[in-house]
């Protein structure tokens, strides 16, 4: 069964204080790259999308954890320097929008490494 094509996927963003933003998200881009155009709060994104920062550091929601899939190596290597990082830790830069992530949640960490 193939999923039907979604004009925009959209993404939501929750802070550590419960806040949410929901972005409509172009197919292609990273989930950092919608958050950094929708001025989402708490992506930095210093390395502009290059796995060699982690300051896009985010949770997936647990509900959207196998839909995303897991870290490839160099992202595992990446986030070693990132803060707090848990089982559900991903780099948004290393996170395509597809229409099968329409819906995905993830949340902000607390702080971002420097
Ligand atoms: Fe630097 Fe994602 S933007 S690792």
């Amino acid at each position: 069964m193939t999923t039907p094509t979604v004009q925009m996927p959209k993404i939501t963003y929750i802070d550590q204080d419960g806040g949410s933003r929901v972005v409509e998200a172009p197919i292609g881009d990273s989930v950092m790259e919608c958050a950094v155009d929708n001025d989402v709060d708490g992506i930095v994104a210093a390395c502009g999308g290059n796995c060699s920062c982690s300051t896009c550091h985010v949770y997936i929601d647990d509900a959207w954890v196998k839909a995303v899939g897991p870290r490839h190596e160099e992202e595992e290597f990446t986030l070693e320097y990132g803060i707090d990082v848990r089982p559900t830790s991903r780099l948004s830069c290393q996170i395509e929008v597809t229409n099968e992530l329409d819906g995905l949640v993830v949340h902000l960490p607390a702080e971002q490494a420097e």
